[in-house]
Order: C-alpha cells, then sequence, then structure tokens
C-alpha cells in the first residue's frame, strides 16, 4: 500500500468532547452548555461539563500519544476558553492551555494541527443572533487573530471549521444540536453563508498574521457518494450525485465546497435555493474563496448510487444485511476510495481525511484490556481503500482517525465510544484498547501491512 513518505499519521478530538467546560477557568459558556442543560438534549441528560477531563489531563493524554508515535494531533480550540464572551477581553488562562499543549505535542515529535471551531460557539454571541448575525464573521476573524498571534510561531496546520454541514443543519434546522434551533430555509441560508464568510475571514486572517508558512484548510462533512458497481455509468452517476444539490436539501458537498475551492455557489443550488437566498453582497464570494492548501474532509459513511433506468443517478438503499458500527452507520470503506477521488479530481488540492472511524460497543474484559476487533478490522478495510486511492494518484497528505479518546459524543453523551484508547468516566482512567497497538503499527509501516 502506498502512502506518500511525509504523510501524516494522526489522531482527531474537539473541545467541547474532552476537555471538560471552559467555566471551570475563566472562560465562558459555549451553546453546547445551553444546550447540554435542556431537558432531553442529550442521551441520559450528560454534559461535556467534565467530559474526558483533558484540561486537566493533558500531559498523559499527550505521553499517551507519544506512544501511539503520532505524527499529528488534530484538536480544537474552544472559543469561549479563549475570548468568554467571544469577543472583547482575552481570558490567558485559556489560551495558556493551548500554548502549553502546542509546546508538549511539539516536544513529542507530534505537528499540532488546530481547528478553530469545532461547534461550541461562545454563548453570549449566541445570545447577539449567533451566526443569523453577518457580524459572526468579524468576530470569528478577531478570535482567530487572537490565536494566531499565540501560536503561529509553531502551530502550521490550521482548519477554519469543523463540519459546517453539522452545526447549521443539526443546530439550526432540525435542531437535535446546539444551539437547538429549528429555523425556516431562508435563515439557515443566511446561517450557513454566513459561516462560509467567517472561514473566508479566518483565512485572511492566518495568511496575514502567521509567523511561520502556514498550510490551511477546513474540515467538512464529506457526503460522498460510491458507485454501486465498477460499471463507467454508475461510477458517472455517483459522481454527478455527489457533486449535485437536489430537494432544496443542504447536506451536499457542492454548497459548501464550491464557494471555499471554485468561488461560486453551484447553479442547481442556486437555481433550488433561488426564492430563499440570503443577502450575498458583491465582494462575498471573493472573501470565501481563499487559496487554501489543502481539502479535509471528515469520512465515516456515505451512499451507493447507480444509474437508474432513466440515466439519472438513484441511490441504491442499504439492507438490514449492511454492516453497521454501533450509530448504526454502515461500514462502507470504499468511501474513502471515492470520496478522496471524486473530491480531488473536482478541487485538485491534496487530500487530508481529517475524521474517520467508528463507534462500537468497547468494554474492559476479565483480562483487564479492552479488545475492539471490530475497531481494527473497520479501520484495516477504510485505510486499504484510501491506500487504494492514493495508488491510482490521488494526492493525500494525512489521514486523522477519530477519536484518540473514548468522548462526548453530543446529543449521543457518553454510550458510544470512537476513541483507540477507553476511557474510564468514574475515574478518568484510559486505557489503550487493542486498536491503539494496531494503529501504532500502521503508524510505524506507513501502512497497513
Ligand atoms: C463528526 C464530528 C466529531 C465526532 C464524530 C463522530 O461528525 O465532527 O466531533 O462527533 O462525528
Amino acid at each position: 500500500m502506498s502512502f506518500p513518505g511525509n504523510f501524516t499519521w494522526g489522531v482527531a478530538t474537539a473541545s467541547y468532547q474532552i476537555e471538560g467546560s471552559p467555566v471551570h477557568a475563566g472562560g465562558g459558556p459555549s451553546v453546547w452548555d445551553l444546550f447540554c442543560r435542556r431537558e432531553g438534549a442529550i442521551v441520559n441528560g450528560e454534559s461535556g461539563a467534565v467530559a474526558c477531563d483533558h484540561y486537566r489531563d493533558w500531559r498523559d493524554d499527550v505521553a499517551l500519544m507519544r506512544e501511539l508515535g503520532l505524527k499529528g494531533y488534530r484538536f480544537s480550540i474552544s472559543w469561549s476558553r479563549v475570548i468568554p464572551n467571544g469577543t472583547g477581553a482575552i481570558n490567558q488562562q485559556g489560551l495558556d492551555f493551548y500554548d502549553r499543549l502546542v509546546d508538549a505535542l511539539l516536544e513529542a515529535g507530534i505537528q499540532p494541527w488546530v481547528t478553530l471551531f469545532h461547534w461550541d460557539y461562545p454563548a453570549e454571541l449566541y445570545y447577539r443572533g449567533g451566526w443569523l448575525n453577518r457580524a459572526s464573521a468579524d468576530w470569528f476573524a478577531d478570535y482567530t487573530q487572537v490565536v494566531v498571534d499565540r501560536l503561529s510561531d509553531r502551530v502550521q496546520h490550521w482548519m477554519t471549521l469543523n463540519e459546517p454541514q453539522c452545526f447549521v443543519i443539526l443546530g439550526h434546522q432540525s435542531g437535535y444540536h446546539a444551539p437547538g434551533l429549528k429555523l425556516d430555509l431562508p435563515d439557515v441560508l443566511r446561517v450557513a453563508h454566513h459561516s462560509l464568510l467567517a472561514h473566508g475571514r479566518a483565512v485572511q486572517v492566518i495568511r496575514a498574521r502567521s509567523k511561520t508558512a502556514a498550510q490551511v484548510g477546513f474540515a467538512p462533512v464529506g457526503t460522498v457518494k460510491s458507485p454501486a458497481t465498477d460499471t463507467a455509468a454508475d461510477i458517472a452517476a455517483a459522481q454527478q450525485s455527489m457533486f449535485s444539490v437536489t430537494n432544496r436539501n443542504l447536506w451536499n458537498s457542492t454548497w459548501w465546497l464550491d464557494p471555499v475551492f471554485l468561488g461560486s455557489y453551484p447553479e442547481d443550488g442556486l437555481r433550488e435555493f433561488a426564492a430563499v437566498l440570503p443577502a450575498i453582497r458583491s465582494d462575498d464570494m471573493a472573501t470565501i474563496q481563499q487559496p487554501l492548501d489543502f481539502f479535509g474532509a471528515n469520512i465515516y459513511h456515505g451512499e451507493l448510487c447507480r444509474a437508474g433506468t432513466d440515466g439519472q443517478p438513484e441511490d441504491v438503499p442499504y439492507t438490514g444485511s449492511t454492516p453497521r458500527t454501533l450509530l448504526h452507520w454502515p461500514v462502507v470503506p470504499q468511501m474513502l476510495y471515492w470520496g478522496p477521488k471524486f473530491y480531488f479530481e473536482r478541487y485538485g488540492k491534496p487530500i487530508v481525511i481529517t475524521e474517520n472511524g467508528c463507534a462500537q460497543a468497547d468494554v474492559v474484559s476479565l483480562d483487564g484490556r479492552v479488545h475492539d476487533p471490530q475497531r481494527i478490522d473497520f479501520l484495516n478495510r477504510y485505510l486499504r481503500e484510501l491506500g487504494r486511492a492514493a495508488a491510482d494518484g490521488v494526492t493525500l497528505a494525512g489521514y486523522f482517525q477519530w477519536s484518540l479518546l473514548d468522548n462526548f459524543e453530543w446529543a449521543e453523551g457518553y454510550r458510544q465510544r470512537f476513541g483507540l484508547v477507553y476511557t474510564d468516566y468514574a475515574t478518568q482512567r484510559r486505557i489503550p484498547k487493542d486498536s491503539a497497538a494496531w494503529y501504532a503499527g500502521v503508524i510505524r509501516a506507513n501502512g497497513v501491512e
């Protein structure tokens, strides 16, 4: 299997899912702190108030990462830990936390890959209209500057937004995630537009202020389609479907990626949403389309697609016998072949898989260890497909497994375990699972043997 020599093997986490609440250390609350208090919002009424207590245990967690032999660690910064009200006064204690983390990572030989926003939007800014307020883009740019000024002498890899599709659609349309809004489509599109503007403004700030040569990208959801068979017709159908906007559905790739990489909203999307488009100012698209160094994508699953009898793409439903993870996500390893391939063909940037992994029902066995053969099998299969994409000429720059630790899985609470390392939430003890040793072997071999 052919991964490039300088390939970054890493793991990914997010601030609210592992750190424990910012409120304890001079930070301010985020929309997730608010949302977790809402009755029925989170399974078992849980929250990220403590999570993996990484804010206190970060040294041990970096030691675990060193043992894994990681080349990169993708983590996010809590905006309201750094700037409690979202704008204005800085919480130095919060900024110091990330400063020390970066130093420790570098000392362990691990490149820090920083995500500026992984969903924990400052509560105070939410009260000022949140992403509905166009000023969000400026607020985000100002926050970015604070972080970049402090960390960019050592951090070279930046991602602006994690999965805008999720925090916009789940957070503002279906209400399943924070801030739990169920807005009408025109307002959802407005939120989406402002988030893309925030991305563009943040890239400008990173380029202008970074003290080292910055590598910048972002980490959208890869809404991937794979051909149901290897026929040319099905391949073409999958590719066409993966890059279209239909049924006013915002779960797509192009509405989010074409502006960022190509500088315009896709034609079919503009037709779909014609009656409900937000105000788009003349220079907005130029602001959104900033030069990026890599194409990040979080890919866990996707849809199978074939050419229908009328020649148009049609999805092929999964069946009861489709293998699934604990979250019921279908296990479809070929998404890590077709996703990178189709994205590379359309956008032409080196691909980084910014997240991939699976939730399994991991338990501590009588021998005190955590055996997770399903996760090993899952990763093995997906990585083989990624290797196949590399062999077929897709430029790949990195792969970040989700996640280092079992952590707070948003509305699912703690019952979904995604980690290479088991978290015993009662004691905060960490137990590396069998998959951790397996992944360390992959990193040593630069691929699956
Ligand atoms: C992604 C999120 C990440 C984690 C994984 C399982 O959508 O970016 O925070 O919850 O799913």
